[in-house]
């Protein structure tokens, strides 16, 4: 095997190899039709943070395209684990793409028996210490024209790419997406701001953005600290009217905005609220990160509305980045759509987050 000792290992269809070996057809419907969904999860000390939360959002975005489930949620932890080791990545991210295959271009999707092809590689970069987050980040706001179903992890990502050159050329770092006058999300981050009374304001969950891993537990650490969270949308004249903005997403964690289309937020510099919600989010979500949580097939899900379950291993739910709850204790873990509970060493979350025919899901042996 020829590599250079620069090169990074990948996994690419069932195999191993330096990167610059990592081929895929050009019959790949990712590469054609844009027909693939992924996945970008953080890195931090060698571990994965909130693995679970992105295998949960990779399930439903599959069952949301009618694509299968390439392997189990082990498995696709052991690849993870396996390039973070064998790239001796310490901090950054991995990234996980599947598509639905390989076939011949055809606007129908091929048969059922296509083998969806997985993609995965590394990306090592510091994300603890970043300069725009001490910073803050200037936006600006551009018409949201991406399709109706933001909600699901796809790779057609060329207008948020186009958005973030436009803000780029305009002087900012990232751009805020309006639609019919409303703030839906940052370009590749859920976006919030606090209100002049210290409530904490982001769109609430719909087909309109994508539900963040990040912005979950952000929600749920918030609340847990007492913070009054809101989950509507607001206009840009809200924003600017805030005393902060900021935005989550799995990479940047809580990052302050502090200036929008030219306009100073708050007094320009990092608000308490977001500093203390990146603290909050860095304590609790990243330092404990562990790798070891995994998903769990409940044998007989006792109802539709309790089908997931995320598992905390021992010594307890601590070490679980999606569980900060007592044993034998339920605690609320989020706000509106995105509420669950921690009961008997799991968090339970309804149907309204992940999906209604999840128990089909889990029938159909996705898990
Ligand atoms: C459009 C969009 N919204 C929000 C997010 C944040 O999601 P997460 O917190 O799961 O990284 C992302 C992340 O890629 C995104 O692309």
């Amino acid at each position: 095997m020829n590599m250079t000792s620069s090169e990074r290992i990948v996994y690419v269809d069932g195999q191993y190899c330096p990167e610059s070996q990592g081929k895929v057809s050009i019959f790949d419907r990712g590469y054609l039709f844009a027909d693939a969904i992924y996945e970008v999860t953080c890195i931090i000390g060698g571990k994965l943070v909130d693995f679970d939360g992105h295998m949960v959002r990779l399930v439903r975005s599959l069952k949301e395209l009618n694509m299968q489930m390439p392997m189990s949620t082990d498995e696709l932890l052991a690849i993870h684990r396996k390039l973070v080791a064998d790239n001796n990545v310490d901090e950054g991210l991995i990234y996980m793409q599947i598509s639905r295959g390989n076939a011949d271009r055809d606007f129908n999707f091929p048969s059922k028996e296509t083998r969806p092809v997985v993609v995965m590689f590394t990306q090592a970069r510091p994300v603890l210490e970043s300069p725009l987050a001490k910073r803050g980040l200037k936006v600006i706001s551009l018409p949201d024209i991406r399709w109706g179903r933001r909600d699901i992890k796809t790779v057609q990502l060329l207008y948020p790419s186009m958005a973030k050159n436009a803000a780029n050329d305009a002087g900012a770092d990232d751009a805020w997406l309006v639609q019919d006058g409303l703030v839906t999300e940052a370009s590749s981050a859920n976006a919030y701001i606090v209100t002049a009374d210290d409530k904490i304001v982001t769109r609430s969950l719909s087909s309109d953005i994508l539900h963040g891993i990040t912005r979950a537990a952000v929600l749920r650490f918030a609340a847990e600290a007492g913070y009054v969270l809101e989950e509507r949308s607001f206009t840009i004249a809200e924003a600017l009217e805030a005393k902060e903005a900021f935005i989550t997403s799995a990479t940047s964690f809580v990052t302050s905005v502090i200036d929008i289309d030219g306009n100073v937020i708050g007094d320009g510099k990092i608000g308490p609220v977001s500093r203390r919600l990146r603290e909050i989010y860095l304590e609790k979500a990243v330092a404990p990160a562990s790798d070891t949580a995994r998903i769990e097939r409940k044998s007989r899900p006792r109802a539709a509305t309790s089908a997931w379950f995320l598992h905390c291993p021992p010594p307890g739910p601590r070490e679980c980045s999606q569980g900060q709850g007592r044993r034998g204790i339920s605690t609320p873990v989020g706000p509106a759509a995105f509420q669950g509970h921690f009961s008997r060493k799991r968090w339970i979350f309804p149907d309204s987050v992940f999906g209604r025919p999840s128990v089909k899901m889990i029938e159909r042996g996705y898990l």
